[in-house]
Parts: structure tokens; C-alpha cells; sequence
């Protein structure tokens, strides 16, 4: 795992920027697994700047979002749809024919999954997914005990999660949805690249579980333990309770800066 602590939240997001449009410099129709959630709207925010400072085209660039509330149509103000439009869709020349999302709509949820899952490899595979990571340790809406072996399907919230989102579904006199569509963590772990995002104190403990701790089904974010090509990017608070945080910081410093070496092809 490459884990990398940055002073704060801005300085992180312009790096993990400069990650993807590295990817991009190599291979300008980068297959991006899209997160949603606070965590990376300032990635967002870079990249679209980045675009209009012309350092990105999105115009070959293909999208996979990586969940979503079920019931929720791509109109509703709090479907990840909506999210990835006002954050990141409108704001760049990505094709719409480019674009793919779950249905948390769809009549035959199996075989919507299945589908996403075939042209997930239709594309070639995506080549950097980006995560947050839940205070449960769950990355999408993988809750704890999600076998390591799942693929895109309905996942029931656990009450933590659905308390996580309450405000903003209270707000607009709702229900916060009891269920939604994911990728599996098997179907992360095949990406060819994950850029895991975390910030702020209250990520500090979960974030120190998944990298430090045993790999477990409890901390489902733990399973990326295993994956061949992780970067991590923390801010200064996320990073409080790391184990081997002065060991992560040495090598950053003998290798900075940085020409990140990404698998792509
Ligand atoms: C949500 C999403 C995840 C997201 C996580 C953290 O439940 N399903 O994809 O990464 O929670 O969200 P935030 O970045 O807002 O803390």
C-alpha cells in the first residue's frame, strides 16, 4: 500500500488530481470508478478546474459510479446521480454515452447488476477507482461482512449508515432508503488501480482498522490490504492513529515528488 499524508484536505485533493490526470496523460479513455459523499467533492472541484485550465479532456474518458440508494430515481436531489451531475458531469465535456450508473430504480435489480458487471469488463476494466471509506469500514455500500467475494448487488444498510445520511434525507421530509445498489468488493479489487480517499478525525480510527489492522470482513475496507495497487491519501487528521505513521512519512520523503507508476494496460 502506498500511503501518503497530506497537511490537509486541499493539498489532497490537488494530488489526487494530479494522479488521475497523470493516468489521463497516458491513456486519455481511463476508465474511472466514481465515489460519492463529501470526502471527494474537492478532488472533484480540482479536476473540473483542472478542465478548464485545459490540464484534462474528458471527452474519451468512461465513468462507472460506484452505488446508489435503491429506490431513488437519477432525478432525486440525493441519488449519487445527482451528486456526480452537480459535481462533476455538467461541469466537464464528459459523453453521455461515457456515462455509467446504477439504476436504484431498476425492475430486475440481478439482472441489472450482472449487466453493470459485464460492461464494467466491456470497457477493459477500470483503471482507478476511487473510494471513500464509510465509519464502519465500509468502501461503496459494503457494509461489515460483506463476503470478499461479492460482486455488484442490493445491500441492506446497516443503521450506522443510514444514520450517516439522515440529515439530509430529513431535511427533505424522507425516508433514508433501507437499501442500495453496489459494486462487490471482489468487483473493486479487480480495479487496476484504487485511490482511496479519507479525512478528518473521526476517519482517524476506522482508516488506522482497514490498512493496519487484520484483513476481516468486519472492516471491509481492509480487503484492499491485498490488492496489488493502492494509493491512500490522508489528510494530517486522518492520519492520528496510524501505527507505522513515521515509517510512511520517511518514505514519502525519499520519494517525493512522486511520478505515480499506475497500472493502466
Ligand atoms: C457512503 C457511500 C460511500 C462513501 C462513504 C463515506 O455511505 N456509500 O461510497 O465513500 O459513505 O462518505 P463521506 O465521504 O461522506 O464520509
Amino acid at each position: 500500500m502506498n500511503i501518503f499524508i497530506f497537511k490537509d484536505q486541499q493539498e489532497l485533493a490537488q494530488e489526487a488530481a494530479r494522479l488521475i490526470i497523470e493516468a489521463w496523460e497516458k491513456k486519455p479513455d481511463l476508465v474511472l470508478g466514481l465515489a460519492s459523499g463529501r470526502t471527494p467533492l474537492n478532488l472533484y472541484n480540482c479536476l473540473v478546474q483542472a478542465y478548464q485550465e485545459k490540464r484534462i479532456d474528458f471527452s474519451r474518458i468512461r465513468v462507472f459510479g460506484l452505488d446508489e440508494f435503491k429506490g431513488l430515481n437519477h432525478d432525486h436531489p440525493l441519488s449519487f446521480a445527482s451528486y456526480f451531475k452537480e459535481n462533476l458531469f455538467n461541469l466537464v465535456n464528459l459523453r453521455p454515452e461515457n456515462i455509467f450508473l446504477l439504476d436504484g430504480q431498476a425492475k430486475n435489480i440481478e439482472s441489472h447488476c450482472q449487466a453493470y458487471e459485464a460492461l464494467i469488463t466491456q470497457m477493459g476494466g477500470i483503471d482507478i477507482q476511487i473510494l471513500g471509506i464509510g465509519l464502519n469500514g465500509h468502501i461503496g455500500f459494503n457494509e461489515p461482512g460483506s463476503s470478499f467475494g461479492s460482486r455488484t448487488r442490493l445491500q441492506i444498510l446497516t443503521e450506522e449508515t443510514r444514520a450517516a445520511h439522515l440529515a439530509y434525507f430529513q431535511a427533505m421530509g424522507e425516508e433514508t432508503p433501507v437499501m442500495a445498489l453496489t459494486m462487490g468488493l471482489a468487483t473493486i479489487l479487480e480495479a487496476k488501480n484504487i485511490l482511496l480517499l479519507a479525512t478528518g478525525e473521526e476517519k482517524a480510527q476506522i482508516v488506522q482498522e482497514a490498512l493496519e489492522g487484520p484483513v476481516t470482513t468486519s472492516v471491509p475496507a481492509s480487503c484492499l490490504q491485498w490488492h496489488p495497487s493502492v494509493y491512500v491519501f490522508l489528510d494530517e487528521p486522518a492520519s492520528t492513529f496510524l501505527k507505522r505513521k513515521a515509517f510512511y512519512l520517511h518514505c514519502l520523503k525519499l520519494t517525493w515528488p512522486k511520478k505515480y507508476s499506475l497500472r493502466l494496460f
